[in-house]
């Protein structure tokens, strides 16, 4: 069975010429699921246009409807009409989040403010080895009560309260249980503050402050005090940075590419990649938001031209993971292709994302004929060899299935990718995009 519940689809991705022409990156999955959640959260109506039409955002739609929001989703943008920051409705049964990480993460958080009602959040096996115990531990300090299974895992029950304004320090860098602790903090009783040991993304402080809230941000320690109401009106949703990686690593492998990615998110905190790539040599012309100490209300967008050149190898460590956390896997599959070692360390967050993905991609890599060794926070590539090719299973984890897909088309006799379809819990039109252009 795939991460969708359906039948696994397997795909073959034969060698390829150089990739040429020109994607519309697809919508951001992270900024998408925001929009949905704090336009739910908000009394007046707000529109969302490019909202990701993908398993994982479709899922967020759901949740929001059956906490008494209403959503009109046809053609065009997205509208959400919210029930407002306190007034959730009880479900009739649980909120199904599916593959949603993000969803299980960040929901909590305003379901934790709706005092005396309670909650049930579930999803796909996947979902059921997704820790929760960090959203639980702050949520408590709150006033809160929440409930998991192995007090760990979903199903993961809240039931609301009203809740107390916090301080609260991450012990590891995590963009989703800091949103969480934000959108619990704006119906808390007075001015909460979260740090991070390193920044992480920080789309929801962007939307936060765009929606009239008073929020602040210094080095990776932000606060934000209590509202009555947001005000969010129009969101556009750009290109999703961690979707457009996989056609970046395309176009930097496959030789004789050029690739024009348009529309991508180049927020700073998740183009962590882009600026490894660039240290590994690749080609990769765009227009990049800088490192700043204020906090932005606005998400800049680039588009990325993308050409195939030599790569040398490179390390990431622990301060740059959360920059580039999603893409991580595609660092493994260029640092085959680079002279000389590539190194990721820092990176045990990577075990509990849809799969293990430190074995996924080192299993998965070595079976093309990779020479990669995983350690408990990462792994090492020796490069310069390319891959030969193979069958890579997918282990029902979208980014392990595009990685597969990029890697045939870079390999020398082609990759049997197992369980495809998980791409369609962030990208759907990966496998059309790559056809278009391949
Ligand atoms: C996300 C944050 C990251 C990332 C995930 C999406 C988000 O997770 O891996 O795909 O939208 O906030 P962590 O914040 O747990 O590292």
């Amino acid at each position: 069975m795939s991460a969708g519940g359906g039948p696994a689809v397997n795909m073959r991705f034969e060698p390829s010429g150089g990739l040429s022409g020109s994607i519309l990156a697809p919508a951001d999955k992270s900024i998408s699921h925001r929009a949905a959640l704090l336009g739910a959260m908000s009394s007046e109506p707000v529109h969302i246009e490019r909202y990701l039409r993908a398993a994982d955002t479709r899922s967020t739609l759901q949740a929001a409807r059956s906490l008494g929001a209403l959503i009109e989703d046809h053609d065009g943008p997205v509208v959400v009409r919210g029930c407002g920051l306190r007034e959730a409705r009880e479900p009739d049964g649980p909120i199904d989040v599916g593959n949603a990480g993000t969803l299980l993460r960040m929901l909590p958080g305003w379901l934790a403010a709706q005092d005396g009602r309670s909650f049930t959040l579930d999803g796909d096996d996947s979902i059921r080895r997704r820790p929760v115990d960090r959203v639980i531990a702050p949520l408590r300090e709150m006033g809160a009560e929440l409930h998991a299974r192995e007090r760990r895992y979903p199903p993961l029950h809240v039931t609301g309260a009203r809740l107390r304004a916090i301080s609260f320090e991450l012990e590891v860098a995590s963009a989703q249980v800091k949103s969480c602790v934000l959108l619990a903090a704006l119906a808390a009783d007075g001015a909460t503050t979260v740090s991070e040991p390193t920044r992480s993304r920080d789309h929801t402080e962007r939307m936060l402050l765009r929606a009239g809230v008073p929020i602040e941000r210094r080095g990776s320690r932000v606060s934000v005090v209590n509202t009555d109401e947001l005000l969010l009106g129009e969101v556009r949703v750009p290109g999703d940075a961690s979707s457009a990686a996989f056609l970046v690593a395309a176009g930097v492998l496959v030789a004789g590419s050029r690739l024009l990615i348009r529309d991508v998110g180049v927020n700073w905190t998740r183009t962590g990649f882009l600026r490894i790539v660039r240290r590994m040599r690749g080609i990769v012309l765009a227009d990049l938001e800088e490192e700043s100490e204020q906090l932005a209300a606005e998400e800049p967008v680039s588009d990325l031209d993308v050409a195939h050149g030599a790569l040398e190898g490179t390390v990431v460590d622990g301060d740059e993971v959360p920059l580039a956390i999603d893409e991580l896997p595609l660092v493994a599959l260029l640092g085959c292709y680079a002279e000389g070692e590539t190194v990721v360390r820092g990176a045990g967050e990577l075990r509990v994302k849809e799969s293990d993905r430190i074995a996924g991609v080192v299993d998965g890599l070595r079976a093309l004929g990779a020479e990669i060794e995983g350690t408990d926070d990462g792994f090492a590539v020796r490069g310069g060899g390319g891959l030969r090719g193979g069958t890579l299973d997918a282990r029902g984890d979208h980014r392990l299935a595009m990685m597969g897909a990029v890697a045939g088309l870079a390999s020398r006799e082609g990759v049997e990718v197992l369980g495809m379809d998980a791409a369609a819990v962030s990208y759907p039109s990966f496998v059309e995009d790559l056809e278009a252009v391949c």
